[in-house]
């Protein structure tokens, strides 16, 4: 089958398209024909080699970390998901794989596609979609009426969350551009900053709560926007104990090294009086099948700003590496 390979870490000369033998399904995986596959900065960040700390696979590796597709086999022990049902899924980081014209995935990380969504937009929702419930649902408990403060709301991420966010019945406010403004605003953002002319201190004060897309400086000023009480999730900072503890399974190296990195951040957020998290998202069926379930009935839009075919990936890749992607990129499998 045709596969997007990595097989030494860097630039994109690293990475290439070839024929690698399909992967055969454990007793609790499902086979699946992928038709689509997302596309994320992790992508460009694990073939660069930055997740080394993390994980570090044996090369060659299939990249790819979401799709969409069409079940072909099942393992002896798969009891939910049938031959022929369409799925999607966020592949676990450690197997990734989705970057191919089949992948396995662990049952429990695939839900089932709702009637009306189509391979394209399917792919498109596991990584960020899951990421923005989790921070905003799990990490945040974002609640009716309260203030939520999202930096880079116009990305993959960012449209999920802003729509997530005031599904939980939030007041939101974005960071985006004038390229990205509109979007935001289409997806039911209630204020927009625009990063490239205004300071994050003209959104005012007294925020319940942040979720940052960005780090550095943006979280910096973050944590004079929201008070004291509130709460930070980062997905783009730094790392902190709790991430190696509840994301990584409490790896204790690595907790220690993630203390000494994000000892500035977390005096920052002492002096300020806020609480820090940097969350790694996890696969989850479960949670994937809420997101189908709010798609379904119209909560929650799928914004896709490009599509390549498998053939292109490269310049998939390049776009995604640019930092403008407004919504999200997806490659089909044609
Ligand atoms: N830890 C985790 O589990 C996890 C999961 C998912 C994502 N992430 C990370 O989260 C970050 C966001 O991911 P994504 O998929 O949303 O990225 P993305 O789709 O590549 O984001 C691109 C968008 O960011 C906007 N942007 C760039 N710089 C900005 C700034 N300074 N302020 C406000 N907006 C800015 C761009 O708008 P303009 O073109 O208008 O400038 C563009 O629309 C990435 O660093 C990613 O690696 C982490």
């Amino acid at each position: 089958m045709r596969a997007y390979v990595l097989e030494r870490y860097g630039g994109p000369e690293g990475a290439r398209l070839t024929d690698v033998p399909p992967p055969a399904p454990g007793p609790r995986d499902i086979l699946v024909d992928v038709r689509a596959a997302g596309l994320n900065p992790v992508d460009f960040k694990f073939r660069e080699g930055k997740l080394r700390a993390i994980h570090r696979p044996k090369l060659p590796f299939v990249l790819g970390n979401e799709l969409a597709g069409e079940v072909i086999a099942v393992g002896d022990e798969v009891k939910r998901i049938r031959i022929g049902d369409r799925v999607f899924a966020r592949v676990a980081k450690d197997r990734a794989g989705a970057f191919a014209q089949q992948a396995c995935v662990d049952e429990a990380h695939a839900a089932h596609m709702l009637p009306d969504l189509d391979f394209m937009a399917a792919a498109a929702v596991p990584l960020a979609g899951l990421t923005a419930l989790q921070a905003l649902r799990d990490e945040l408990d974002v609640k009716p009426g309260q203030r939520i403060f999202i930096s880079g709301g116009a990305g993959g991420v960012g449209t999920f969350a802003i729509q997530i966010a005031k599904w939980l019945g939030a007041h939101v406010t974005t960071t985006a551009s004038k390229r990205g403004e509109a979007l935001v605003r289409s997806l039911g953002c209630d204020e927009v900053i625009d990063y490239t002319s205004q300071s994050i201190s003209e959104a005012g004060t007294g925020f319940d709560a942040g979720f940052d897309l960005i780090g550095g400086k943006t979280l910096e000023q973050m944590f004079e926007i929201v008070k004291p009480g509130g709460k930070i999730v980062s997905v783009a900072a730094l790392p902190e104990p709790q991430t190696a503890i509840k994301d990584l399974g409490g790896r204790r190296a690595l907790s220690v090294l993630f203390w000494i990195i994000s000892y500035g951040i977390r005096s920052r957020a002492r002096r300020a009086g806020v609480a820090y998290r940097y969350l790694f998202m996890h696969p989850s069926g479960a949670d994937l099948a809420q997101l189908a379930e709010l798609i379904a009935q119209g909560k929650l839009k799928v914004v896709i700003d490009r599509t390549y075919p498998l053939a292109s990936i490269s310049e998939a890749f390049a776009y995604i590496e640019g930092g403008h992607a407004k919504g999200k990129v997806v490659v089909t499998m044609v």
